[in-house]
C-alpha cells in the first residue's frame, strides 16, 4: 500500500491506473478506522481494481470547534488497518495540502438539507461537499463509498453529483454495529465505559419503534423514541448523573428527506436521530418502509 500525502502524487498514481484502464474505487474518511470503514472498504476491494482511502479530518465541516479540536486521530493505526483491509493508496493529507488557498465555495442542497443535520450544523454540509468534491477531482473515481450512518449525508452527496453531473456510482452501504447493536463510529471511542454500556438503548428504542410502527401512527412512534430516551435515566438509574439528550429524532421520506405523518408513500420511511451522550453525539438511523 502506498501512503501518499500529497496531491500531485496522488493524481499521478490515479493517471497511471486510468493508462492501464483500471478502475477505481474511492473510500473517504476522517480516519479513527473502525469495522465500518473497513466494511466500506472491502465492498470497494470486490468491485475495483484500485482502492484508495482518503483519510482527513475536514476542518470546514465542524460547525463546533470543540468536536473539531477533540475529533479521534490515530493515522499510524489507521495506515496499519488499511494495509491489513487491502487499501492500494491511503491518501492522508495536511489541511494545507487540501486547501492551498481559502475556501470560497458554498454549496447548496435545498430541502434536503434544511432538516435534520442541517440547521443543526449550519454550514456542515457545504464543508462535507467541497471536500468530496476535491477529492473526487484528485481521485476521479468510478464509484465512491459512503455508510449509511450518516443518512443524510448520502442524500447531500447524491444531490452533488447531479449538481457537478459527474459519473461516479454512489455506494450506500449498510450501517455496521457491535454485538450489543451501538452503530459503529470514530466519536464511541469518547464515551466513557458506563456511557458506552448505556448507548446500545438508542439501537433498541429505535428497535422498538419498527415494532410499534406495525400498530401506531407516526407521530405516537416518534414520540416515543423521544420520551423513552429523554426518560431512560429515571427509569434505569445510571452512574455519574449520564442520561440522554435526544437532539431530534425524525421520521422521514427516505428519498426526499422531509418529515411524513403516515407510513404510506411512493418511497420508503427511515428514523434518524442525533443524541448527545456524556458529551458525545451520537446518531443512527432504522428503515421502518
Ligand atoms: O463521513 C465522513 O466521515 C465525512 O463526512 C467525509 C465523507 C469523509 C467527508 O469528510
Amino acid at each position: 500500500m502506498q501512503i501518499i500525502d500529497k496531491t500531485a502524487q496522488l493524481a499521478q498514481a490515479v493517471a497511471q491506473a486510468k493508462e492501464r484502464h483500471q478502475t477505481i474505487g474511492l473510500v473517504p474518511t476522517m480516519g479513527a478506522l473502525h469495522e465500518g470503514h473497513l466494511s466500506l472498504i472491502s465492498r470497494a476491494r470486490q468491485e475495483n481494481d484500485l482502492v484508495v482511502v482518503s483519510v482527513f479530518v475536514n476542518p470546514i465541516q465542524f460547525n463546533n470547534q470543540e468536536d473539531l479540536a477533540k475529533y479521534p486521530r490515530t493515522v499510524e493505526a489507521d495506515c496499519r488497518l488499511l494495509e491489513q483491509a487491502g487499501a492500494d493508496i491511503a491518501f492522508v493529507p495536511t489541511v494545507e495540502e487540501m486547501y492551498p488557498e481559502p475556501v470560497a465555495t458554498v454549496y447548496h442542497f435545498g430541502p434536503i438539507e434544511e432538516v435534520m443535520e442541517g440547521p443543526r450544523r449550519p454550514g456542515h454540509f457545504s464543508g462535507v461537499a467541497v471536500v468530496v468534491r476535491r477529492l473526487f477531482d484528485l481521485a476521479q473515481p468510478d464509484r465512491a463509498y459512503f455508510g449509511e450512518k450518516d443518512y443524510q449525508q448520502i442524500a447531500i452527496v447524491r444531490n452533488l453529483l447531479e449538481q457537478i453531473k459527474y459519473p461516479i456510482e454512489l455506494v450506500a452501504c449498510p450501517i455496521v454495529r457491535a454485538d450489543d447493536g451501538l452503530a459503529l463510529s470514530s466519536r464511541n471511542a469518547r464515551l466513557s465505559a458506563n456511557a458506552r454500556a448505556m448507548a446500545p438503548a438508542i439501537y433498541q428504542t429505535l428497535c422498538q419503534a419498527v415494532e410499534m410502527s406495525e400498530t401506531d401512527d407516526v407521530d405516537d412512534v416518534r414520540q416515543y423514541v423521544l420520551d423513552a430516551l429523554e426518560s431512560y435515566h429515571l427509569v434505569n438509574p445510571q452512574p455519574d448523573d449520564l442520561k440522554f439528550e435526544p437532539e431530534y429524532f425524525e421520521i422521514v421520506d427516505d428519498t426526499t428527506l422531509q418529515p411524513v405523518n403516515t407510513w404510506q408513500g411512493e418511497h420508503g420511511r427511515v428514523g434518524c436521530i442525533a443524541v448527545w451522550l456524556n458529551g458525545v453525539r451520537l446518531i443512527d438511523m432504522v428503515r421502518f418502509r
